[in-house]
């Protein structure tokens, strides 16, 4: 067994993340880059592509599910997605988000969930939402052998409490809050933390103020890495995605142009052309063809 972090075979692991903030601070360290996947073509084309944390989070319920909201996803959803990016990631850190209501009742219950992501999903690690509140859970978990990657600032399980998505920590004892809930996240055990939707400078003090890694998501250019929903990116929602969501391609129209190119093609005849066709090759009996699949 290894008792280097990087195994020399270019995986990434959980030592491997925390090292990169260990080396943050000599600059050759390089940042963290995290997208989320859902399924597994896109799972598989980002880990070909070189991405370091593939996170299989609970936005799948908004953007590939159609719900309203993240809180309807319920833990064999959030399962079977894991399974599928697990079928195509080899490289990267793969993480899955606990759905809401996995985790937030009885401890012993939350752990076996967290174990079912791992022992049938192939996750690497789990994410919680919440800080001081998630002390005791991300404790439990990671003296259960699951790394924990901690989520702070705007947290969408709690939309309804929170009264909407909205920036956090821009008061002085908000900010304040979010600065004890990221140190009890780490002193808990996690081994990374989501800073979400967030003033860029509060985010660039948690960051100084912990050891672990921070993630950023609308927190500004400060943290230790970035993360973004994949279909934000992507151009492939349906709402107007958040000012921090950098459009990077519009597969969105793309998808809606072939579409509709196929459908005018059909109508027209313009396919299949013959060239698009299987041709008989033997005749039998009468008229039937014995067709040869080519
Ligand atoms: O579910 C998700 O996509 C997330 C990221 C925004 C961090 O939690």
């Amino acid at each position: 067994m290894s008792i280097l972090p990087n195994q020399g075979n270019g995986k990434i692991t959980v030592p491997d993340l925390m090292q990169r903030k260990a080396f943050a601070a000599n600059s050759t360290s390089k940042k963290i880059t995290c997208l989320t996947a859902y399924d597994y073509p896109t799972a598989r084309l980002m880990d070909e592509a070189g991405v370091d944390v593939v996170l299989v989070g609970d936005s799948v319920a908004m953007v590939a599910l159609g719900y309203e909201s993240t809180l309807p996803l319920t833990l064999e959803e959030a399962l079977h997605h894991t399974k599928a990016v697990r079928r195509g990631v080899q490289r990267a850190l793969m993480v899955a988000d606990m759905p809401y209501g996995s985790y937030h009742g009885e401890i012993n219950e939350a752990l076996r969930n967290a174990m079912r992501f791992v022992k049938e999903a192939g996750a690497e690690a789990v994410k919680v939402e919440g800080g001081e509140r998630r002390l005791e859970l991300i404790a439990r978990l990671t003296e259960a052998e699951i790394p924990v990657m901690g989520h702070v600032g705007l947290t969408p399980q709690s939309v309804n409490a929170l009264g909407g998505y909205r920036v956090q920590g821009k008061t002085p004892g908000t900010a304040d809050q979010l600065l004890r809930d990221a140190r009890s996240v780490e002193a808990a055990g996690a081994f990374a933390i989501v800073l979400e939707a967030i003033p860029r400078e509060l985010a660039a003090e948690i960051t100084c103020a912990v050891r672990i890694p921070t993630i950023g998501i609308g927190a500004g250019p400060d943290c230790d890495g970035q993360v973004l929903v994949l279909h934000d990116m992507l151009g492939l929602t349906f709402q107007e995605a958040p000012k921090f969501a950098r459009r990077y391609a519009n597969v969105g129209e793309m998808i809606s142009k072939a579409v509709r190119e196929y459908c005018a093609d059909v109508e027209s005849g313009g396919f299949p052309t013959d060239a698009e066709s299987y041709h008989a090759t033997a005749t039998v009996k009468g008229h039937k063809t014995i067709p040869i699949a080519r």
